[in-house]
This record gives C-alpha cells, structure tokens and sequence, in this order.
C-alpha cells in the first residue's frame, strides 16, 4: 500500500534562515544570503510561509517556501523556491494557492511577481494561477553565458 506524504503548509521560523539559503540556492543560480533571509522573515510586511513533507517517522522537513511582501492592498512575490529534488510534484503550486488564500482574507486586491520569460515552469504555473502578464524589462537578466533575458512583470486580482 503506498501512502501519500503528509504535507503542511506553516510560518517560516526566524531560526531557519539557513534552511531557505540552502533551498534557495539550490533552485536558482544567484544565491541569497542568510542575513537576507533572517532580514525578511522578520520583517512584519513580509509573509513568509514553507511546505514541509512529514516523514514515515514524523519528522517534517522543509521543501519549498514563498515570501511576500504586502503593502496596503498590494502585495509581491520576493521568491519561491522548491528543492529540486522535491519539484514537480505540486508542491510550488499548493505554496501559491496557499498565499493567494492568506493574502485575500487579509484584504489584498492585487498580487505582483516578476519572472525570467524563459522560466517556462514558472510562467506556465503563473498563469495557471489567473496571472497575466502587465509589463516587460527586455535585457533584465544577465546569464552567466553573456546572454540577456526578459522579465516579466505579472499580476493577478485577488478581489
Ligand atoms: C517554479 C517552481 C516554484 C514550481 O514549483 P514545483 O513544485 O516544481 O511546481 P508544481 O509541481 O507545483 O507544478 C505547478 C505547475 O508548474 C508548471 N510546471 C512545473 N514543472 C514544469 C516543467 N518542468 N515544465 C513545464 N511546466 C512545469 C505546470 O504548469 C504545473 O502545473 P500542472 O502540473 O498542473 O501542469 C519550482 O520549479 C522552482 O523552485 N523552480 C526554481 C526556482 C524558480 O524558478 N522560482 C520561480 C522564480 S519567479
């Protein structure tokens, strides 16, 4: 018989900085620090919530987390990060509708993000979610390779 893993969806603690530097630095090429991470779980605008997967033993570990930051009734998507072990599975997808539900009951009308245009994973997830793309900054990203990518600025209303 297989049994799904239990998953949960709660506060990322102050303590846990590391943990997201670690998942954060493995999803993406551009690393942050764990003071910037300590900064923003702190910070009282920014919502800051993690997906843990429960193990046959019971201990829950972390395996993606989104960050947002609410002003008013505008909020923004800083980053959200699966590990790559643990992508494709619905995981980044449930952190999302998780926050879209947090932030309409707290008022929010409009939800903002930014993306690489060749995120397809990402842009496709996006507009899955009701997101709609409302601005361009061509050349925003600078690869490794020399090349240049174009962000998307992509926005949905919650209300
Ligand atoms: C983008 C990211 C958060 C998505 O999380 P995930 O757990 O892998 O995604 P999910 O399994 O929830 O899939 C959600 C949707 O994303 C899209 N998607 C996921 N993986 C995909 C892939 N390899 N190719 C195309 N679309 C994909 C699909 O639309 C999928 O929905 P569906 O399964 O109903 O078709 C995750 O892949 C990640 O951390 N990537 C690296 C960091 C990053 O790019 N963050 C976003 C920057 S703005």
């Amino acid at each position: 018989m297989f049994l799904a893993p239990r998953l949960f969806i709660d506060q990322v603690r102050r303590s846990e900085a590391e943990t997201l530097v670690a998942i954060h630095g493995e999803a993406f090429a551009r690393p942050w620090s764990a003071d910037d991470f300590t900064a923003l779980v702190a910070d009282r605008s920014v919502y800051a919530l993690a997906l843990r997967r429960e193990s046959l033993f019971g201990n829950r570990r972390m395996q993606g987390f989104v960050l947002v930051r609410a002003a008013a009734d505008e909020a923004e998507i800083l980053t959200i990060a699966v590990a790559p072990s643990a992508q494709g599975k619905g995981y980044g997808r449930r952190l999302m509708e998780d926050i879209m539900r947090r932030l309409y009951a707290d008022g929010v009308r409009s939800l903002f993000l930014e993306v690489d245009g060749a995120n397809a994973p990402a842009v496709r997830l996006y507009r899955s979610l009701g997101f709609e793309t409302v601005g361009e900054r061509k050349g925003y990203y600078h690869r490794a390779d020399g090349s240049t990518g174009t962000a998307l600025v992509m926005r949905v209303q919650l209300r």
